[in-house]
């Protein structure tokens, strides 16, 4: 397990580069089962849960190389093996190969997969989709057991307009007979970057970026490539940091589209940036207005972003309400931002307060989750005196080389092994 240590008060400033997004890569690992042959998927971020999914795809016989930042995988000899729980339970991203397995196998077995403890995350929607099609679902104690003599394409209506459930039954459905429509997709940039590496090893996919994805089953794809996406969270997270901490820090490699959310949030509160084609330039603001903030789906204000962005809030003028309306537990990092000398009040599951503004001072904390974690990194870097991260492995999760990156701009941080 690691640690994170921060000597607080530090000037951010030059320039930070965004690493390929996880939510992003996690999806296309899996994707590339259905690729006969060799696939190359370019800027893949240094985080562990590519770590476990290389393990997966290990497991079934294909095989990986590295190359600087880019991974080739070839499936030539591919082999059906079940998921398994020490593997699965690592990262909730593991359910990706279900819908995968099913279209290259028509079967699948994984246990349950894992992921931060945000919610009770259900799979449900996923379920239903893969039994739309015509798949069997059974669970034997804590294992996904997925059959299909013949998968056949349909219309297929999300309860929820899950990110997971999109790219999953996306997947499947290039292994059924006909076409398939998924109405109330999600429509987050990961969606189109899965559904452009589909695309580009010969798959007829359309829609892909919008809430009606038309999918024709095509189970012979071949030749696949896709570089993935500037991770938007990751972005997000080192713009909130320059809010608060910058002197002209250039936050490169964004696509900015993908944070017009976070962006209008904080011109709204006050807060100034410069923005060119693929940085956003960002200094310390000192006059940060209170808001309101509603987490959507995309292109709503995202979920992944409201942890660190309530450690913003705590240096705002005023009283900030946060709902969240995507997760039922994301407030648990607030407790340590409090003992921190931020003062939140959670009113129940799903809003916040944030009064503000509050002087941060260092303290031993731990990281709840990754996004949690994230918002208790933020804290560190503005609070007075040396703050400890334990289960600093949330934040390995879904920040690549974060350390080293604070420390290229000015932070004054160590990680450690304990
Ligand atoms: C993806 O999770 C991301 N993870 C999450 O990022 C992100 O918060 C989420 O999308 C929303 O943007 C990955 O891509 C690996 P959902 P996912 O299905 O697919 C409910 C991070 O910090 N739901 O859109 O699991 C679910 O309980 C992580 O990087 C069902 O009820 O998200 C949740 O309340 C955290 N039944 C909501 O939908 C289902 O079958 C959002 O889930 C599926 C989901």
């Amino acid at each position: 397990m690691h640690r994170i240590i921060v000597e607080g008060g530090s000037k951010l400033t030059g320039e930070i580069k965004v690493s390929g997004a996880k939510n992003s890569a996690v999806a296309l690992i899996p994707a590339s089962i259905l690729c006969k042959g060799k696939s190359i998927i370019y800027n893949v971020p240094e985080i562990s849960d590519i770590d476990y999914l290389t393990k997966i795809m290990k497991l079934l016989n294909c095989d990986l190389k590295f190359e600087n930042d880019s991974l080739i995988i070839d499936t030539t000899n591919i082999k059906y093996n079940e998921i398994p729980e020490n593997l699965s339970v690592m990262m909730r991203a593991s359910y990706y190969y279900m819908g995968a397995m099913l279209a290259r196998f028509g079967k699948a077995e994984i246990s349950f997969p894992g992921g931060c403890t945000i919610g009770a995350r259900p799979i449900d929607i996923h379920i239903k989709g893969f039994e739309s099609l015509g798949a069997k679902v059974e669970i034997i104690r804590n294992k996904y057991i997925i059959t299909a003599d013949k998968l056949i394409g349909t219309k297929i209506y999300l309860d929820f307009a899950s990110v997971g459930a999109t790219i999953n039954i996306m997947l499947a459905a290039l292994g059924a007979e006909g076409t398939t429509i998924i109405e109330n997709a999600a429509r987050e940039p990961e969606i189109v970057n899965v559904a452009s590496f589909l695309i580009n090893m010969g798959a007829d996919i359309k829609g892909a970026g919008t809430s009606t994805i038309e999918i024709v089953g095509k189970p012979c794809l071949e030749n696949g490539v896709v570089e993935v996406f500037p991770d938007r969270i990751e972005a997000g997270t080192f713009i909130i940091m320059g809010a608060l901490l910058g002197d002209n820090l250039k936050v490169k490699g964004v696509i900015s589209e993908h944070l017009e959310s976070l962006l209008s949030k904080l011109s709204e509160i006050g807060i100034e940036y410069v923005q060119s084609s693929d940085a956003i330039t960002i200094s310390k603001c000192d006059n940060i207005g209170s808001c309101y903030i509603k987490t959507l789906v995309y292109p709503g204000f995202p979920t992944d972003l409201q942890q660190p962005m309530v450690t913003l809030l705590t240096q705002a003028n005023g009283k900030s309400v946060i709902e969240e309306t995507i997760y039922e537990n994301r407030f648990k990092n607030t407790l340590y931002l409090n003992e921190m000398g931020a003062k939140t009040n959670i009113i129940d599951e799903h809003n916040l307060e944030v009064f503000g503004p509050t002087k941060l001072v260092g303290k031993n904390v731990v990281a709840t989750d990754l996004r949690g974690g994230a918002s208790l990194l933020v804290a560190a870097l503005i609070s007075e005196g040396r703050s400890v991260i334990d289960d600093a492995d949330y934040i390995l999760r879904g920040y690549g080389n974060i350390v080293n990156k604070l420390k290229s701009i000015g932070a004054k941080i160590e990680i450690e092994n304990v």
